[in-house]
């Protein structure tokens, strides 16, 4: 099954809807004089947001808050499960957050009647209501689809978990090899961001284990297979700075182990194993040393969502997985305690098209942890500090060499904003090029990439300063700041008890009635 066919199917599962579905369900609703339909989203309050957040999500739901009834949740408490060590973040984090979506244009509700024309945003950890059904929830979830959930591996992967520990014999630092192993280290170091500071230790380590694991070369990743010898068996064992070398790899010539190395990391899938193993070596925990909360955060999900009674969740489809554990722990529930009525609605993800950024250093993920996000709060000077020194096409060195806009990352971003994508870029009046002429000018060394750069960032402005204005507003207003998040969560609150109310008493633990 090639790529494109696996997404098509992962689409189709009944828990994904698309926005025309979406829309005919709204229309229908509509109707039939029902009320609107009900949207729930949300973010961990873990820092500001960046143009990422705003082209793959924060845009759409300003799109969507006027065709749904729609609920913002700042998931304070989902944060604490990977940052429960620094929650004076959080604080912080809620206000940023908050300007960052009256910057964007969520239009808040404020108190009073709601007819659901107005978004309600809420601080998690102030709804009580989501608590107690995580905890309800968490009877029906057995733990396998919880370590099983896609999400959760690859989240659980990102901080550590569940990655193979390691144990590599003694190394002892060898001063004859050190700048080859500072070669290497600053080299991966540079591309793997992620992989922070690590000691030259750790790399002598890692090489150490790199060989030990006998990691072959595939044949077809050599040009050349005059010099090396494929049925290799390697072992590299530093012994007070001397390599002792077993096997028959190195055996037939002099080759220098060093330049083999080099040479082997030139390959992307052996960068990635040397990367694979230093991850192992600094971070390598075991699956059960994931905390109960961090593995549990689905479940809260779930409550997040059914506590509103939510009917779509718009996500990307990394989150796929998490709404239809959701519509497992409602169908569960449901057919527990339900008896054939509907306590808890069902959701579905709503899918829509989205658009992916990477980060500004060409990293496959805008980050803040990675350092590459634009922020949708910083200046143009801070952008073009960023965007400046951001990498090209590798290959276009001086000004008059033809570029290639299909592998450059800046080119990439010219595809993302611009006036078809973008309601707010108007190329004729800003004066700048649109996404063919980028092109061309690119193929055709029309222009250097500084002049293109300047161009992006212009397009950049153009969304930006709008909500830099609204941004303004609201930062002169901060008691009114702090009344939306109270009235938003307020009037959370009144459909959490609501549900939990239904819930107990379905449960029969409605007492003191
Ligand atoms: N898990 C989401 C994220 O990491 C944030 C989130 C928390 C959320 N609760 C939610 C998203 C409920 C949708 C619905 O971005």
């Amino acid at each position: 099954m090639d790529a494109p066919e696996q997404k098509r199917q992962k689409a189709d599962s009944g828990a994904v809807v698309t926005e025309e579905q979406a829309a005919e369900f709204a229309a229908k609703a509509q109707a039939e004089g029902r009320p609107r339909l009900r949207i729930l989203t949300g973010d961990r309050t873990t820092g500001k947001l960046h143009i990422g957040h705003y082209v793959g999500s924060l845009k759409h739901r300003v799109k969507y808050q006027s065709l749904y009834d729609t609920f913002v949740l700042m998931a304070d408490v989902q944060a604490l499960t990977t940052h429960y060590d620094r929650p004076e973040i959080l604080k912080q984090s809620v206000r940023e957050v908050a300007l960052d979506y009256m910057a964007c244009g969520i239009e808040p509700y404020t108190g009073g009647p709601d007819d659901g024309t107005k978004a309600k945003i809420v601080v998690q950890s102030m709804v009580p209501a989501i608590a107690d059904l995580t905890v309800y929830y968490g009877l029906l979830v057995p733990v396998r689809s919880l370590i099983d959930n896609p999400t959760v591996k690859t989240e659980a992967q990102q901080h550590g978990f569940g990655i193979k520990q390691i144990k590599v014999p003694k190394v002892l630092v060898s001063e004859t090899y050190r700048p080859f192993v500072e070669k290497i280290k600053a080299r991966v170091e540079a591309e793997f961001k992620e992989l922070g500071e690590s000691s030259l230790h750790d790399y002598y380590e890692a090489i150490t284990e790199f060989w030990n694991q006998k990691y072959l070369i595939k044949q077809e990743d050599l040009e050349s297979d005059a010099e090396i010898r494929l049925s290799i068996d390697v072992f590299l064992v530093m012994d007070e700075g001397n390599a002792i070398y077993k096997g028959d790899f190195f055996a037939s010539g002099q080759m220098n182990p060093w330049e083999i190395l080099g040479d082997l990391l030139n390959l992307p899938y052996k960068r990635k194993t040397l990367r694979e193993i230093i991850l192992q070596l600094k971070h390598g925990r075991d699956f059960t040393s994931m905390t109960y909360g961090f593995l549990g955060y689905p479940v809260s999900q779930a409550a997040d969502i059914t506590f509103v009674g939510a009917h779509l969740v718009p996500v990307g489809p990394d989150q796929v997985p998490l709404i239809e554990l959701c519509r497992e722990v409602v169908h569960r529930f449901n057919s527990q305690y339900g008896k054939k009525k509907r306590v808890l609605t069902s959701p579905y993800a709503l899918l829509g098209v989205r658009e992916a950024l990477q980060g500004i250093d060409g990293n496959a993920k805008m980050s803040k942890s990675l350092n590459n996000a634009i922020y949708l709060s910083e200046t143009d000077a801070e952008i073009w500090a960023k965007v400046k020194p951001a990498p090209t096409d590798p290959q276009r060195v001086r000004r008059e060499d033809p570029g290639r806009p299909e592998v450059c990352n800046i080119f990439s971003y010219h595809k993302v904003f611009n006036g078809e994508k973008e309601a707010g870029i108007d190329e004729a009046a800003l004066n700048v090029a649109t996404v063919e002429e980028v092109a061309e000018n690119c193929r055709g060394a029309k222009w250097g990439c500084v002049e293109c750069k300047q161009h992006l960032c212009k397009k950049l402005s153009a969304i930006l300063d709008p909500m830099r204005e609204r941004r303004a507003e609201w930062e002169k207003r901060p008691d009114d700041l702090q009344d939306v998040l109270k009235a938003g969560t307020a009037r959370a609150n009144e459909e959490g008890e609501k549900t939990l109310e239904r819930v107990r008493s379905a449960m029969h633990m409605d007492y003191f009635r």
